[in-house]
């Protein structure tokens, strides 16, 4: 089973398939809409948030790059985030606040 990513701010699009996370599913495509550095939950450079579509789950994420706000807010990192149905995202980029 895949799902439909739509990256709203590029307009690109691609599919990820259930167990994949969004960052590696991009890249496997070619694609380059979310900026990728550490690929582990680590940098937040991948950092984005779900615009529609809310059926997803996250594995774990460093706390300095997502806070508990972020995170109700929609803001996941790219590499840990696994979709479980289409979604829409916008890209972030890296976290600018160095103060955490
Ligand atoms: S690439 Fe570093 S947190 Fe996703």
């Amino acid at each position: 089973m895949a799902f439909r990513i739509l990256l709203s701010d590029s307009g690109e699009s691609f599919d990820c398939r259930e167990g994949q996370n969004v960052l590696a599913a991009m890249e496997g495509l070619g694609r380059r809409g979310i900026p990728a550095g550490c690929r582990g939950g680590g940098c937040g450079i991948c950092r984005v948030q779900v615009l529609a579509g809310g059926a997803y789950r996250t594995l774990k994420m460093s706390r300095a790059q997502v806070s508990v706000e972020d995170e109700a807010a929609g803001i996941a990192l790219a590499c840990k985030l696994l979709p479980s149905g289409d979604l829409v995202l916008r890209s972030l980029g890296r976290k600018v606040s160095m103060s955490d």
